[in-house]
């Protein structure tokens, strides 16, 4: 899809469909347009936020169509409102066939912000996770260009890019957590990243097996047993032209089990389908090593992908092993579905080990996120609350919701083991906490910031703006806190 900004009266030019937004009317504030004033005296339209209304052949207009889009309350309007207009907008047209679509930027608003917002809304909005359906491919609708109506192109040029760097990045993970386990698993997860580094000049570099036993990371290789598919750890390397003086060095570290069987004490089938999803972090960090590679930021990023499958073949670790982590520490394995710790710890150690000053994971580790948070705010956990803050900033920028958890120490009581320094589980309370308490264990003095994104990950159920399925939740925000780290 082909994004345009546009500077043109909206009655001026051919599109199959015109968007504009519609408010709700506080103190009798009029709409935004004449021409809807008779949607709202009819009663057909209220302003909601993504109600629609569809008029053809507007009197007037030369688009061959009219999509009116609820905004809500004018004064709740922000960037999270107009990505979902534009989005639910685009959604609407492609499913009715429009091929080019145009979208009036509400006047009074910061523009840049706005555009960003809306580009970032329709490319997000036209994501299918439909590679694998074969039929009726000739009638499969496809929108060739998004315009932006906007008052003056010039300014806006570059957060455009920008918005569509970052959407495209966040599709682009999406697409691996769509990927079924048979198609992606280590090895090939190892490949997409290495490929995306080569067309984006990162520097890749993946750990095997033989490796990985020679610096010995036991945990991570403890969860990769069971599987007849080898691990793999992914580094990929941004090194900027001229990094800033402070020797900040990020590093971003995603969970990759491309599938969660839950090995030895393997899951209930119901549902289990969805456990391919389980390296969304691993795909969400490769997203933002995507977006940063165009956008340049001044710091060093590192990603680290530990990519494994947890599988509960002959060979698969066992409730009561007990693994040597990477730093030294021992863990007695309780419960082997609990091995996205497992992974994590040794990533963390070797991320330190590689010179990181800062640490963000993000991985979808606890059913007990979902429970605490439900499918809308990403749990966060920080040790260094002025890294938290600054997560927290980028997030909120960004509309992806987060929301910090405690870290309390006194929640580390039931993380004793009989015969090791850990067990990798505690009981079933505050289970999200003292997962986030037993990654604390690995993580020295370094600011460390950890995202459970197991209810965020994933849509249960299509919205207007979005497909069922991947979310591409945290790329834009651990991207734009690197970008951020310039400023
Ligand atoms: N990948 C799962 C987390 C998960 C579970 C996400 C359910 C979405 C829905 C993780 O590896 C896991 O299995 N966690 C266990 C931990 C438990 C054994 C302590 C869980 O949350 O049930
Ligand atoms: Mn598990
Ligand atoms: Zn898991």
């Amino acid at each position: 899809m082909e994004i345009r900004l546009v500077s043109v009266a909206l009655d001026q030019m051919e599109y199959d469909a015109l968007v504009v937004l519609a408010f709700e009317k506080e103190n009798g504030r009029p709409a935004a347009f004449e021409w809807i004033e008779e949607l709202y005296t009819s009663g057909e339209l209220k302003g909601k936020l993504l109600e629609t209304a569809l008029l053809h052949k507007p009197a007037g207009l030369k688009a061959a169509r009219l999509l009116v889009v609820g905004g809500g309350k004018a004064s709740k309007f922000g960037p999270a409102e107009i990505r979902k207009a534009a989005g639910a907008a685009l959604r609407l047209l492609k499913s009715k066939g429009a091929r080019n679509i145009a979208f009036a930027l509400q006047a009074g608003h910061d523009a840049a912000e706005h555009a960003a917002a809306a580009v970032e809304g329709a490319i997000l909005g036209d994501y299918e996770p439909d590679r694998y359906k074969t039929e009726n491919l000739d009638e499969r609708k496809v929108v060739e260009s998004f315009s932006v109506l906007v008052p003056e192109v010039a300014p806006l040029v570059e957060p455009a890019r920008r918005a569509r760097i970052l959407a495209e990045a966040q599709n682009f993970a999406r697409d691996l957590v769509s990927e079924p386990a048979n198609r992606l698993s280590p090895g090939k997860l190892a490949d997409r990243a290495r490929q995306m580094a080569e067309e984006q000049g990162l520097e890749c570099e993946v750990l095997d097996r033989e490796r990985m036993q020679q610096l010995g990371m036991g945990a991570l290789l403890g969860v990769a047993m069971g599987s007849a598919e080898p691990p793999a750890l992914i580094v990929v390397r941004y090194r900027p032209d001229s990094p800033a003086p402070e020797g900040v060095h990020l590093g971003l570290i995603g969970k990759g089990v491309t599938f969660d069987s839950g090995g030895i004490s393997i899951k209930p089938s119901e549902n289990m389908d969805k456990m391919k999803y389980d390296m969304a972090g691993g795909a969400a960090v490769l997203g933002a090593m995507r977006a940063l590679a165009e956008l340049k930021p001044s710091i060093p990023v590192t990603a680290l992908i530990p990519a494994v499958e947890n599988m509960p073949g002959g060979r698969a670790q066992r409730p009561g092993d007990i693994v040597t982590t990477l730093s030294g520490k021992t863990v007695e394995i309780l419960n082997t579905d609990a091995e996205g710790r497992l992974i994590l710890a040794d990533a963390l150690t070797y991320a330190q080990r590689l010179g990181c000053t800062h640490l963000v994971d993000a991985a979808t580790l606890t059913g007990a996120i979902v429970v605490a948070l439900g499918y809308v705010h990403v749990g966060l956990f920080a040790a260094d609350d002025a890294l938290a803050g600054q997560v927290m900033s980028a997030a909120a920028a960004e509309g992806e919701k987060m929301w910090r958890m405690p870290l309390d120490e006194d929640y580390k009581e039931v993380l004793k083991s009989t015969f090791a320094d850990l067990p990798n589980v505690g009981n079933r309370w505050g289970g999200a906490i003292t997962a986030a308490l037993f990654l604390k264990e690995f993580v020295d003095a370094t600011p460390w910031v950890h995202l459970d994104i197991a209810g965020t990950a994933w849509l249960e159920e299509a919205k207007p703006f979005s497909a069922k399925g991947p979310t591409g939740v945290p790329v834009r925000t651990l991207a734009r806190l690197a970008l951020d780290w310039a400023r």
